[in-house]
């Protein structure tokens, strides 16, 4: 509060109230200057620490994901040891950490998808061939029914009695397949792939789970609807989700959104993983390694399809494994690997004049 004024007397009163006033002035502006100083201090503590407490949010990110992927190899260690460690209930020792990632990765990924406007993001997701090792209850009773050993001879069944010729007609067989986009919609018999599907269903899996579902779709109706749902992600695909690179690398195949061989091609099999199963109590069963022992099996069935004269295309259509799943009525511990068109080549089908790399440049003998 400014000093009262008082009524001047003489002139060195008046000079001394002058002084008195220009020195509370002063005063004034100084704290002012200070007050100022303090709250642009201030504003750039808050900025700083919102930086730090930015970097400390990246940290405990990255940090999360390195304590679960130490968790998975510790649980898959232990379940190899699992006889060392009769007594302890691994699902309980880690399960809360377990939940907060699960939910911490839940919470990024839907930040990710708020702050793109577009679905996953192919970074943002689990790298392919990995497969997540989920908790279970160890149990001492091996899923795998213990069976007696019995004498096996070998191969027995085979293309040629000369081994030689064998093996020279099968690579002449596989080396014949090229994936077709362009199908005839001449009918095909559909025990025909049955059968290669049977063939497929003789793969090996990791300790024989024989994590595969082959659904095998032949219905006008439903095909059309598979095509509908991939044609409409696929052009967001190619628009947004895959990466300049990505689409450029696939211009010499001459592939777009549209996907004529969905409808055209009499039969469509979509191959299933099964991430995990079903014991007879109905409590989860692991698969082990679903994704390559389901790999192996689209492998053999390629093969068998080709030996048996037909054409086929590996699609893996990106973004639409969950509504494919639904249309098709599946479990949700099924997630779509491949999609396989199957039929004869159109009659004005063509390929890319695609070469495939020597025996010394993919073979290192010791
Ligand atoms: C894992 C995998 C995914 C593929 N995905 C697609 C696909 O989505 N669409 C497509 O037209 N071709 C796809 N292909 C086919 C490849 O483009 C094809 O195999 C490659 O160009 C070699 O040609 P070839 O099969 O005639 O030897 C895929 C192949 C593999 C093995």
């Amino acid at each position: 509060m400014p000093p009262k004024r008082k009524a001047p007397t003489t002139d060195e009163d008046d000079d001394e109230y002058r002084k008195k006033r220009d020195r509370n002035n002063q005063a004034v502006k100084r704290s002012r200057v200070k007050s100022k100083q303090r709250t642009e201090e201030t504003q750039q503590t808050v900025n700083d620490l919102r930086v730090k407490n930015k970097v400390l949010e990246d940290k405990i990110k990255h940090q999360t994901k390195d304590l679960k992927f130490l968790k998975e190899l510790f649980l898959a260690q232990a379940q190899a040891k699992s006889d060392k460690l009769v007594g302890v209930n691994l699902a309980e020792l880690l399960k809360s950490s377990d939940e907060e990632t699960d939910e911490a990765d839940n919470k990024e990924s839907s930040r990710k998808k708020c702050s793109s406007g577009s679905g996953r993001s192919a970074g943002s997701r689990r790298k392919a061939g990995t497969s997540k090792i989920d908790l279970y209850e160890f149990d001492p009773i091996p899923v795998l029914e213990e069976k007696e050993h019995i004498p096996f001879k070998g191969a027995t069944v085979t293309l040629d009695a000369d081994p030689r010729k064998a093996a020279a007609r099968f690579y002449e067989i596989v080396n014949d397949r090229r994936s077709v986009r362009s199908f005839s919609t001449r009918p095909i018999d559909s025990t025909v792939v049955e059968k290669c599907i049977h063939a497929a269903g003789c793969s090996p899996s990791g300790a024989h789970t024989e994590p595969w579902t082959f659904c095998l779709v032949s219905d006008q109706n439903i095909k059309e609807q598979i095509r509908e749902i991939i044609e409409a992600e696929e052009f967001v695909n190619y628009q947004q989700r895959m990466s300049k690179q990505w689409t450029t690398d696939l211009k010499p195949l001459r592939t777009n959104h549209v996907k004529q061989y969905l409808s055209d091609a009499p039969c469509l099999v979509l191959i299933f993983k099964q991430t995990y199963g079903f014991k007879a109590d109905g409590s989860k069963k692991q698969h082990y390694y679903n994704e390559i022992s389901t790999s192996i099996a689209v492998g053999i069935l390629l093969c068998a399809l080709q030996a048996a004269g037909l054409s086929s295309l590996v699609t893996t259509p990106l973004n639409c494994g969950p509504a494919l799943r639904s249309l098709l009525g599946r479990p949700t511990n099924e997630k779509l690997l491949v999609l396989l068109p199957i039929g004869y080549a159109a009659e004005d089908c063509t390929v890319p004049d695609l070469k495939r790399k020597p025996i010394d440049r993919i073979l290192v003998k010791y």
